[in-house]
C-alpha cells in the first residue's frame, strides 16, 4: 500500500461535504462584500517568498518546499497567498482595475513544519484582499468581513488580538532597543535566534522555540515606538472597530512571522486551538507591491486556516450543514428504474436529494442502503404503484408507510 505524503491528508466524503458547506458560505459572504475570486497558481518562483515573506522567517527558511524544475529554475510551492496575489496585481490586468480591489482566495498552501494536529504540511487558507487603500476604513472593512464570515459559522467567541507594528521609521528605534535587550540575554535564546541577532532581530519575536518563550514575552514592545502617523492610524482603527461592535483585544507582542506587515497586525485565536496554533492572521502590508517593484499600492487582508477551522465548528453548523439525504427511490425491479429517475428528477426541482437505488437487487438490499445511507424517506415503485400512478413512501425513523398520488406527492414536498 502506498500511504499519502506525510503531513497530507486525504478529505473523504461525507464530511468533505462539510467543508463544501464552509467554502461556500465563505463565497456568499465574501461576495456580498464584494471581494470576488482570485486563483493564483500553487507554483510561484522561490524568489517571490524569498522577497516578500523576507529571508530570515522560519516559513522562507526552514519551511518552504523548493525544488528545481526540468529546466533548473528555483520553484517553490506556496507557503500563503498573500505575496502570490501581490504578484498577480503586478503581472495582470489587475492593477488597470478600479481601486480599491476586493479579493478572496481558497486553496492549498504547503509549509514543512512538523504534522500535529491542526498543523499540516498540505494545509487550506480561505483569505481576502485590500488592495489599494491605506485608511483605517479599509482595516475595519477587513476585519468586518471575517468576523461576519465567522458569525455566519456560527461563531459566538472568539476573539481578535490586534496590534500595530508600525512602519520603517518606528522600526529603526525599536530595533537598537530590541537587539541591545536580546543581546544582553544571547545565552538564553536558541541557535536560530542567536543567528538572527545580527540578521533582523524582529524574527526572534516570532520564535516558536520553547527556549526563546520567556525572553520573548518581557521583550520592550514596539507599541511604545510607533511614529504619530502609525500610532493615529491605530488609535483610529480601534476607535472603528468599536463603532462597528467588533471585538477585539490589543495585544502588544503580537508581532507575525511574516516581514510584509507594516501598521495593522492581527490574530484570531481559539481556546480550543491552543496557544500555539492560531485560526487566522492577517494585517496590513502597506510596501508588498512596492518591495516587489510596483507602484506603492497598500494592501490589507488575512487569512484563515481552513483545516483548523473546520476543527472547531460549532456543533450546530455540522448537524444543519451535514449530508442527509431526504429520498431514496427503490424500484422494485429493473423495470421501474427509469421510471424512479424520473421521480426523482422532480425531487430535486424541489431542492431535495433523491438518490436512486440501481443495483436492482431487489426492495430487501434498497431498504437496507436506504438505513445505511440515513435516508430521511424511502420511496418504493413497483408495478402496482406505476398502474395506479402512486408511491409509497416510507418514513425510515419511524417505519410509517403511506400510499399517495404521484402528484399529490410532489406538490406537498416543501
Ligand atoms: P499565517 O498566519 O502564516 O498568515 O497563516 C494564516 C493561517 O493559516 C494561520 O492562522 C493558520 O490557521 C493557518 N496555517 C498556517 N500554517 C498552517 C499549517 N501548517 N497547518 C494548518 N494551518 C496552518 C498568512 O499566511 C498570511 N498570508 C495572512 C495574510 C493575508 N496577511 C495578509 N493577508
Amino acid at each position: 500500500m502506498i500511504n499519502s505524503v506525510k503531513g497530507t491528508r486525504d478529505i473523504i466524503p461525507p464530511f468533505s461535504y462539510i467543508w463544501n458547506r464552509t467554502e461556500e458560505i465563505a463565497i456568499k459572504t465574501f461576495s456580498s462584500y464584494g471581494y470576488l475570486e482570485i486563483r493564483t497558481p500553487i507554483l510561484e518562483h522561490l524568489e517571490l517568498f524569498q522577497r516578500s515573506i523576507g529571508e530570515d522567517t522560519e516559513i522562507v527558511n526552514k519551511e518552504m518546499y523548493v525544488f528545481k524544475d526540468r529546466k533548473g529554475r528555483d520553484l517553490a510551492l506556496r507557503p500563503e497567498g498573500t505575496a502570490p496575489v501581490a504578484r498577480a496585481y503586478l503581472s495582470t490586468e489587475l492593477k488597470n482595475q478600479l481601486h480599491p480591489l476586493r479579493l478572496f482566495y481558497i486553496g492549498p498552501m504547503f509549509r514543512y513544519e512538523r504534522p500535529q494536529k491542526g498543523r499540516y504540511r498540505q494545509f487550506y487558507q480561505i483569505g481576502a484582499e485590500l488592495l489599494g487603500l491605506e485608511n483605517p476604513e479599509a482595516d475595519g472593512e477587513m476585519l468586518e468581513v471575517l468576523i461576519v464570515f465567522l458569525k455566519n459559522l456560527g461563531f459566538k467567541e472568539l476573539e481578535i488580538l490586534i496590534n500595530s507594528v508600525g512602519c520603517d521609521l518606528c522600526r529603526k528605534d525599536y530595533v537598537v532597543e530590541l537587539k541591545d535587550y536580546f543581546e544582553k540575554r544571547a545565552s538564553q535564546l536558541c541557535e536560530n535566534c542567536k543567528d538572527r541577532l545580527d540578521k533582523n532581530p524582529l524574527r526572534i519575536l516570532d520564535c516558536k522555540e520553547e527556549k526563546c518563550q520567556p525572553l520573548k514575552e518581557k521583550a520592550p514592545s514596539i507599541s511604545n515606538f510607533l511614529c504619530p502617523d502609525c500610532k493615529r492610524h491605530f488609535e483610529e482603527t480601534l476607535k472603528l472597530l468599536e463603532k462597528l461592535s467588533i471585538p477585539f483585544n490589543i495585544n502588544k507582542n503580537l508581532v507575525r512571522g511574516l516581514d510584509y506587515y507594516t501598521r495593522t497586525v492581527f490574530e484570531v485565536v481559539s481556546k480550543e486551538l491552543g496557544a500555539q496554533n492560531a485560526l487566522c492572521g492577517g494585517g496590513r502590508y502597506n510596501k508588498l507591491i512596492s518591495d516587489l517593484g510596483g507602484p506603492p499600492v497598500p494592501g490589507i487582508g488575512f487569512a484563515i486556516g481552513e483545516d483548523r477551522l473546520i476543527e472547531i465548528l460549532p456543533e450546530k453548523f455540522i448537524e444543519e450543514n451535514s449530508f442527509k439525504v431526504d429520498y431514496f427511490l427503490i424500484p422494485v425491479s429493473q423495470n421501474e428504474t427509469s421510471f424512479c429517475f424520473h421521480i426523482a428528477q422532480a425531487i430535486r426541482k424541489k431542492g431535495f436529494v433523491a438518490i436512486t437505488f440501481l443495483e436492482g437487487k431487489g426492495l430487501k438490499k434498497g431498504l437496507k442502503d436506504a438505513s445505511s445511507l440515513k435516508a430521511k424517506n424511502s420511496i418504493i415503485i413497483g408495478e402496482e404503484e406505476i398502474k395506479s400512478g402512486t408511491l409509497t413512501i416510507k418514513e425510515m425513523a419511524t417505519g410509517f408507510q403511506k400510499t399517495v398520488p404521484i402528484q399529490e406527492f410532489l406538490e406537498g414536498i416543501k
